[in-house]
């Protein structure tokens, strides 16, 4: 088991967190309400707070299981993608990803994300990725089908950030034979 693994695809770099990555996460993601208005989670919403984000990412790379890279183009930070509570039961994880406002639209998450999903399954031998996002995040929706994920279950209005409800969408990646739900 390799965890954090550097990757390069077509236009990326994926590579371990560092704690320089606090201020453009801070900058770039933590002040652009667009980057939470779906999942209302922002643990960059202060330069603070970013910096203790980035100081767990990073202590969590001694648990192998634990998975989160910085997304870089260019030389610059445009993303971040991570898989977090493994279950080692079901041999399962669940994925996250965001990709900076200014870089949306070109097809990064789906490559970033299309890398993630084969070397879990692949390389590190995970059997089960699964990722949920609101029903209106459609850039969501459509990257995670590029990358090969079905969706298997839509939870009715389970989602609510401030004054908006949505249904919660399920989708795994469990390479070929994974059913669709209707
Ligand atoms: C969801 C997110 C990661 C998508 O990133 P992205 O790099 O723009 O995604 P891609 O460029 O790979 O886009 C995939 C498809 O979605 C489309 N798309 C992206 N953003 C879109 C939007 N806001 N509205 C409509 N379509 C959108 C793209 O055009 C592309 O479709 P196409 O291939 O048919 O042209 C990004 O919008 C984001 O970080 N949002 C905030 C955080 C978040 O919601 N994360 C996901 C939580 S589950």
């Amino acid at each position: 088991m390799l965890g954090t693994k550097e990757m390069r695809t077509a236009r990326l770099l994926l590579r371990r967190h560092v704690e320089a990555d606090a201020k453009p996460l801070h900058e770039g993601f933590g002040k652009d309400p667009a980057m939470f208005e779906y999942s209302g989670w922002n643990p960059y919403e202060s330069l603070d707070m970013a910096e203790k984000t980035v100081a767990e990412l990073i202590a969590g790379y001694d648990e192998p299981r634990s998975y989160a890279w910085a997304i870089e183009h260019g030389g610059r930070l445009v993303g971040t993608i991570g898989a977090y509570d493994f279950d080692a039961e079901k041999n399962a994880i669940e994925i996250g990803m965001s990709i900076e406002k200014a870089s949306w639209g070109k097809g990064f998450a789906t490559e970033a994300l299309a890398a993630v999903l084969h070397y879990l399954a692949e390389e590190e031998k995970v059997a089960t990725i699964a990722a949920w996002c609101a029903s209106d995040n459609i850039g969501s929706r459509r990257a995670m089908e590029k990358a090969g994920m079905v969706k298997v279950k839509t939870e009715k209005d389970a989602l609510t950030v401030g004054d908006a409800t949505f249904d919660k969408l399920w989708y795994e990646f469990r390479g070929e034979g994974a059913e669709k739900d209707a």
